[in-house]
């Protein structure tokens, strides 16, 4: 018998979460143990939430709450198996004919979390002799489904539509089928994409073209309906992908597309087949937000509202935004050691953000995350400007011209940005 190496050797030796703990920075896992959405409470201190996808705030609307516990006394906790045996509620199909008409699709189809979607999408679509083209911030889970995939994927540089037409020039006529992917909304740079170029090019160069609208859902559009409808591009995206982990205050996603394709989808994507559906209440709150989102339109205005209120203010106190014009307003900080002792600092004066740092963005660019609700109050927004600020200057990112312009040097380079 082979005494070859040990499989747990990597895990022994892996160090840099250890490390990050033993200098007291480690900034993940924080145990929330109350909140109210906007506040939450970690280690007994309350905190403004500025680092979380409730961009509508509705996840502690009470009419939202009410539904998901309406569905619990009516179908129970769990639906203890999968939609295709035994898991399927006419909630789950109720709520598949009300998504496919928001985003403008003859049909769309639930699985139990945006992951699987896109997993279980471009797995079952993306054949041996197919190709996906696939902008390099997508989502880990689009990465994900490409790595599932049998077909080849080919990146192209984020957002850049000429690299894009020179990677198809170089490619295309070698595949049979081919998708175009990206995000509607980067969920790290919020970054909007660049759709009409993008749908220009998948019609000269034959190729689908899939929208993951993770973070634009309930954020681009006049209602909400995500980022083909921003541009006026319904007709011109094939596959509309959405999560309800973020304006939709549940658990679950979605593809919307021509009901053939859907069908096919329905039968073929394993995560769709193979795992347990969405939860009643997860399907009820889903719901619930979908007739928020169609009937009030508020919360969109005040969540636009807080945006431009934070990304004004950010800006002129001297942060690198990466010129957002998203509720994701990253703020640029450069060095990963800086970007966890800040969130940490802010964790201690009361405002939670997420650091973000490689592989997530690259190398020496570590970003805090900041992202706003339609639910926020002005004094929230300014509690966590007065302490960003300060918490700038402390660490040098405010203030300092030489910084700045390093900085700027970063989001040019990095993200194609011009200060
Ligand atoms: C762009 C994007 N796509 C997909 C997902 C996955 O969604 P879910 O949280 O529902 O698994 C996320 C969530 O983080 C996301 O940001």
């Amino acid at each position: 018998m082979s005494n070859g190496g040990d499989l747990f050797a990597k895990a022994y030796k892996y160090e840099d979460a250890k490390k990050l703990q033993a200098m007291g920075l480690y900034p993940y896992f924080r145990a929330i143990t109350a909140s109210t959405g906007n506040n939450v409470v970690t280690a007994g201190k309350r905190q403004v939430m500025i680092g979380s996808n409730n961009y509508l705030g509705l996840t502690h609307d009470l009419r939202v709450m009410e539904a998901a516990r309406d569905a619990i006394t009516k179908y129970g906790t769990g639906c203890t198996g999968s939609r295709f045996l035994n898991g399927n509620l006419d909630l789950h199909e109720e709520l598949e004919r009300r998504l496919a008409r928001f985003v403008g699709k003859e049909a769309a189809l639930c699985f139990s979390t945006g992951f699987f979607v896109n997993q279980g999408t471009l797995g079952a679509l993306i054949g041996r002799s197919d190709v996906i083209y696939s902008d390099r911030e997508n989502h880990a889970s689009i990465v994900e489904g490409t790595q599932v995939a049998l077909g080849d994927t080919i990146r192209f540089r984020h957002n850049d539509m000429e690299d894009l037409e020179r990677v198809l020039k170089n490619s295309r006529e070698k595949y049979e089928g081919a998708m175009i992917v990206a995000d509607g909304v980067f969920s790290m740079s919020g970054d909007i994409l660049n759709l009409p170029p993008l749908v220009e090019l998948a019609k000269k160069y034959g190729c689908k073209v899939y929208v993951d609208d993770a973070h634009a859902l309930g954020v681009l559009g006049p209602k909400g309906e995500g980022t083909a409808q921003h541009f006026s591009l319904v007709n011109d995206v094939d596959l509309v992908m959405g999560t309800f982990s973020k304006s939709f205050a549940s658990i679950g996603g979605f593809i919307a597309g021509k009901a053939d394709v859907v069908h096919y989808i329905k039968h073929k994507a394993r995560p769709f087949m193979f795992s347990a559906a969405m939860s009643p209440a997860s399907a009820a709150t889903a719901l619930k937000c979908l007739d928020i989102m169609e009937t009030e339109t508020q919360h969109l205005e005040s969540l636009r509202k807080n945006a431009k209120y934070m990304s004004d203010n950010l800006k002129s106190m001297g942060f690198n935004t990466l010129n957002s014009r998203t509720p994701v307003i990253p703020l640029l900080i450069g060095d990963d050691v800086a970007a966890f002792a800040m969130t940490q600092k802010l964790c201690e004066e009361g405002v939670f953000v997420t650091p973000v740092v490689r592989p997530a963005v690259p190398e020496g660019c570590a970003l805090l995350r900041t992202s706003y609700m339609a639910s926020h109050t002005k004094e929230d927004l300014d509690y966590a400007l007065k302490h960003l600020e300060k918490i700038g200057k402390e660490f040098g990112v405010l203030g300092n011209a030489e910084t700045t312009e390093k900085l700027n040097k970063l989001a040019l380079q990095n993200f194609g940005v011009h200060a």
